[in-house]
């Protein structure tokens, strides 16, 4: 039987990027989707290029009936939801703190906390008899300072925050909820920072990586099935980064590989590691 079937996954943002690369990844498994997106037109061209297992729904994140018609999207086209991805994003406000308007802040919270908290709330409503899982994005600007711009950093952090907090209360119902941060990744946000050359984002990104080569949206599509499927049954309240090690290990490995193995000790005493 294929990995996804019977499951029917909401995916906010899924008209672009991660979401479209997670869209993609579900059907190709045999799953259905529901693409919640702000973009209509690149929406619609999914969906056709999807065929029956996709159905596209116009959504503002920020808008709370419309999350709740996503959630109601999957039932209406599907009979029911089993998954929900809350993927939609954007850089947000930039620039000094010093300078940043509490309108700005408002606008990026809105989008990248405020969304998933409201994705949660109605995925677990819509979830709470059968059970289910929810995956939110969040970043390795969620986990570390100096990763993104002050206020999707909170927001990121928000989202690991709420990803524990909610995980704790749902698991009675058997619904898991999970996030992914993602660290440089090659899609369209990031275009948008390398003048719009996706080129020049994807050598960008290879250079910065410990692994050496540029992390696509389909690397983190892959860990988003994962927290979806049954293979994560005993998985919640986790962040998984897909990052290179970048918030694990550095991005650079430190002097101490590189010298001859011996042990020291007291005082700088060498002794050697036989
Ligand atoms: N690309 C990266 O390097 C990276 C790294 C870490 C985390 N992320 C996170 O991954 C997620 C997906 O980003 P991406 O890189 O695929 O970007 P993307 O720009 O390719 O896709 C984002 C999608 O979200 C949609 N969206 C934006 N505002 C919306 C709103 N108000 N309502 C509904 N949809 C809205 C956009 O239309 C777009 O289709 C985001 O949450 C982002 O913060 C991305």
């Amino acid at each position: 039987m294929s990995r996804f079937a019977r499951q029917v996954v909401v995916i906010t943002g899924g008209a672009s990027g991660i979401g479209e690369a997670t869209a993609r990844a579900i059907v190709e498994h045999g799953g259905s989707v529901v693409i919640a997106d702000l973009q209509q037109e690149r929406g619609a061209a999914l969906v056709e290029e999807l065929g029956a297992a996709a159905v596209f729904q116009r959504t503002d994140v920020t808008v709370e009936a419309d999350i709740e018609a996503a959630v109601a999207a999957a039932v209406q086209s599907f009979g029911g939801i089993t998954g929900m991805v809350n993927n939609a994003g954007i850089v947000g406000a930039v620039g000094s703190i010093m300078d940043t308007s509490a309108e700005a802040f408002d606008r990026t919270m809105a989008i990248l906390s405020r969304a998933v908290f409201l994705g949660v709330k109605h995925a677990a409503r819509a979830m709470k008899e059968k059970g289910g899982a929810i995956v939110s994005l969040s970043s390795t600007a969620g986990l570390i300072g100096g990763q993104g711009p002050h206020v999707y950093t909170m927001a990121k952090h928000a989202v690991v925050g709420l990803t524990r907090s909610a995980a704790s209360e749902l698991s009675q119902y058997g619904i898991r909820v999970n996030a992914v941060a993602p660290g440089g990744t090659v899609t369209p946000m990031i275009h948008a920072l390398a003048e719009g050359d996706p080129e020049r984002a994807r050598a960008v990104i290879a250079e910065g990586s410990p692994l050496g080569f540029a992390c696509m949206p389909e690397d983190i599509a892959n860990a988003i099935l994962y927290l979806l499927s049954a293979e994560a049954r005993y998985v919640t309240g986790h962040t998984l980064a897909v990052d290179a090690g970048i918030t694990t290990a550095g991005s650079a490995p430190p002097p101490f590989f590189s010298q001859d193995a011996e042990i020291i000790l007291h005082g700088g005493q060498r002794t050697e590691d036989r």
